[in-house]
């Protein structure tokens, strides 16, 4: 089976297509630049392929939702199969609102608030992902006072280098993340001692951008470690999390595909004699990464000094990642194969100096470009910096645009501002 499924591609003319769509020919008077496009149908195909790698397994996908929280992108997500990882209060109301049933969801986050606590207790999510010993003892206090025994699992801190970017890295010894090593008896003795916390998973999520799953793996391992002492502790555990962090090709090189890290990880659970218990993952980029593109207009060239600059109307309020993390995405001609021998710095409008998306090459007078792989963490990352409205996003099945969510315009930007 072909690895790439929808996403971006190319005609026989050169035109860029996103899910078979020629991009351009989806831009009209009610549909301008910048704007997200997304191939839901992509989409779809991923999450199931993913399903397909658990075949009678218990298993849960649990989309990591702050990637790209669109409804139309959550609601296909959810037929597909899958559920959601949350990591605050507005998230899980989005997830439950968009039809995930509650048992389906699972709420991380490093400092969940009483109000999201006392929410997700209230819907009776699947388990409230606890980060530390001190929050296991907030959870236990919250549901004391309205009666209730709250679902938890350990989000444990496996203390695993990953080789990634370093703002991404989660599971090593110095992140914020997940409950560390010398504090898992402490964990275990407060789960013992409160009749309000009922231990039912073991989780953890290592970081993102893993491009093979082998530290992957090795977190992996550990959480089993854990869940196996908690089952001879007696606890009667209900699933154990390896978290997301499946990796995607910026233009950087192939990663495996999230249905491989979904059999590798299943494969661990089952030689680890743990195969009784549903295992979760948290993908998020992997899911909607490649299956969103970011088309803009080139405002106009600058030539300064050897350097040819391409001025484009997205900028760094609109897609964050190469200014926040010097990520790279591919920015290439919207209407024509990039000739390898254009070269453009591109940049947007915004007044910083990192408003800057790199060297690209582009084609002679360049009027539109796209930006690729660009579903995941790009429009939940966007503000109106500049006074730059939030962009379009444009939903496609099927080849076919089936829902238009256009910016919230300048004169929305303009009244909030004048309330303020
Ligand atoms: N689970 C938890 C608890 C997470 O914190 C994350 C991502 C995920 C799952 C999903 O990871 P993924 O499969 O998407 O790699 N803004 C950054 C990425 C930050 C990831 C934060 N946590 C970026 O643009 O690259």
């Amino acid at each position: 089976m072909s690895e790439q499924i929808g996403g971006f591609s190319r005609n026989t003319d050169g035109e860029s297509l996103l899910g078979g769509s020629a991009l351009k020919s989806l831009l009209s008077p009610q549909i301008t630049t910048p704007a997200y496009f997304y191939d839901l149908s992509g989409i779809f195909k991923r999450v199931s392929q993913i399903k397909a790698a658990f075949g009678d397994a218990p298993h849960l996908i649990a989309y990591a939702i702050k990637a790209n929280s669109a409804a139309s992108i959550v609601k296909t997500v959810i037929e597909a199969g899958g559920g959601v990882d949350a990591v605050s209060g507005g998230e899980l109301q989005l997830a439950l609102a968009c039809g995930a049933q509650s048992r389906d969801v699972v709420l991380s986050g490093v400092a969940k608030r009483d109000d999201e606590i006392r929410l997700a207790l209230e819907k009776d999510i699947q388990a409230l992902q606890a980060e530390s010993v001190e929050e296991l003892q907030r959870i236990a206090q919250i549901a004391e006072l309205t009666s209730q025994v709250a679902r938890v699992s350990f989000r444990i801190n496996p203390s695993v280098e990953i080789d990634s970017h370093a703002h991404i890295a989660t599971g090593h010894d110095k992140a914020k993340f997940g409950i560390s090593r010398r504090d898992w008896n402490a964990a275990f003795a407060k789960i013992k001692q409160s009749p309000f916390l009922q231990l039912v998973g073991i989780s953890t999520h290592v970081g993102s951008m893993l491009k093979t799953p082998a530290s992957y793996l090795r977190s992996a391992k550990v959480v089993c470690e854990v869940a196996q002492h908690a089952q001879a502790e007696g606890h009667q555990l209900e699933y154990v999390d390896f978290g997301g962090g499946f990796g995607i090709d910026y233009g950087d090189g192939p990663a495996d595909p999230p249905h491989h890290f979904a059999a590798e990880a299943l494969g661990i659970l089952k030689t680890e004699g743990l195969g009784h218990l549903k295992l979760v993952v948290e993908p998020g980029r992997s899911i909607v990464g490649p299956y969103g593109a970011l088309v803009a207009q080139v405002i106009q060239t600058k030539v300064s000094g050897a350097r040819r600059w391409a001025m484009i109307d997205a900028g760094m309020n609109d897609l964050l990642r190469p200014a926040l993390y010097g990520a790279p995405h591919r920015i290439e001609p919207l209407s024509q194969q990039p000739q390898g021998e254009e070269s453009f710095r591109v940049v947007g409008p915004v007044c910083e100096s990192t408003d800057d998306f790199g060297d690209h090459d582009l084609c002679e007078d360049p009027d539109y470009v796209v930006i690729r792989d660009a579903g995941a963490y790009a429009f939940t990352m966007a503000s109106e910096y500049n006074a730059r409205p939030l962009p379009d996003e444009v939903f496609i099945r099927d080849g076919k645009i089936v829902h238009h969510s256009p910016s919230p315009g300048i004169d929305s930007w303009l009244a909030a501002r004048l309330k303020a």
